[in-house]
């Protein structure tokens, strides 16, 4: 991709975000001023789990300044920005992080408080995600064929991406022979998001529909799957862009490697499976038509959840910054976590 086409642009005090709806057709930044500002971009015009929680973070750094650095003030915008979107947990996470520290310092200290910690986050994300790319690369099989699913790029983190840095870091050191991206309907991050992020990175790519990825996963094509995730449970179920536990059903038919990658904040141990994760479902309009073009008959019922959750037993590895847990992953990610 573009390098300086960076999900957030900060300059000064002041955030601004790509617009990631108008991406590839146009590269537009809007102003974070506000907390309904921020709460209404979570909606899709900046997406992807790591990022929601960068932008969360900042999300309440915007709210200290503009509305105050109240108690109730601040209660009132985390609860807004934590609402905005309900699957990926490094969102909720993050505000209620800021929320905490913010709580614990004078009020006249707040503001500058959460800025500095929404700066450090960020920060955070881009030696993250390179770690976890790092590691990520030790489990491609030669000259890689690689499947992934919607976005995990730049786009999705502020850093270099979790899966699809994998594929980008990987191509840089002679690893990847090709990249398959599936289009990810209805609102096609892979089609608009990730082909973009790949072309600019060079990569050999090819774009499919969702519904040719079983057919392809099976036909000798593909030698791994790697895809990210928006929440993954203690038990290591994961909860992921709708559409990714068939291509996990497609691999594990193939016996192809199906991993994971996602940082280590993407881990809910509130979460004992995952019928404990909470699925957003989309309005029915999505998958009637598309950038104000309408193809199924008005009043039409639609079935549309944003994610769904892949069991762990078809999970064959989930790479972290912090290493690779494998099954049983009760007991991996935990040992993860803390650092053993
Ligand atoms: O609805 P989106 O576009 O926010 O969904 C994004 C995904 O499902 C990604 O795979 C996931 O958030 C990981 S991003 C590194």
């Amino acid at each position: 991709m573009a390098r300086g086409a960076m999900p957030l642009r900060i300059t000064g005090e002041r955030v601004e975000a790509l617009d990631q709806t108008a991406l590839p057709a146009a590269v537009r930044y809007f102003e974070f001023d506000s907390v309904e500002t921020v709460a209404e971009a979570i909606a899709m015009r900046v997406r992807g789990a790591p990022l929601l929680g960068l932008v969360g973070a900042f999300g309440m750094a915007i709210a200290a300044r503009t509305a105050g650095p109240d108690a109730a003030t601040l209660h009132s915008a985390a609860a807004r920005l934590r609402a905005a979107r309900p699957t990926a947990v490094d969102l909720g996470r993050a505000v209620d992080q800021s929320l905490q520290a913010a709580l614990a310092l004078p009020e006249h200290e707040r503001a500058d408080a959460l800025w500095l910690r929404a700066c450090d986050y960020l920060a955070c994300r881009r030696a993250e995600d390179l770690a976890l790319a790092r590691r990520g690369l030790e489990l491609l099989p030669r000259a890689a064929r690689v499947l992934t699913h919607c976005n995990t790029g730049p786009l999705a983190t502020g850093g270099i991406g979790t899966a699809l840095a994998i594929v980008t870091l990987g191509h840089e050191r002679g690893l990847i022979a090709h990249c398959f991206t599936t289009e990810t309907r209805p609102l096609l991050q892979g089609a608009r998001l990730t082909t973009w992020e790949l072309q600019t990175a060079g990569v050999p790519t090819t774009l499919l529909p969702d519904t040719a990825a079983a057919g392809l996963v099976t036909s000798g094509q593909v030698d791994i799957v790697i895809v990210g995730a928006d929440r993954i449970a203690a038990n290591g179920d994961t909860a992921n862009k709708i559409g990714t536990f068939g291509l996990a059903l497609a691999a594990v038919r193939a016996r192809l490697p199906f991993v994971i990658a996602a940082p280590t904040s993407t881990i809910d141990f509130a979460c004992p499976d995952g019928a404990a994760i909470p699925i957003e479902f989309r309005p029915a309009d999505e998958v009637g038509g598309y950038g104000g073009q309408r193809w199924a008959p008005d009043g039409i019922a639609a079935y549309n959840p944003a994610f769904d959750v892949t069991p762990a037993d078809l999970v064959t590895a989930i790479v972290t910054e912090r290493g690779t847990a494998r099954p049983p992953y009760g007991a991996s990610l935990q040992r993860l976590l803390e650092g053993g």
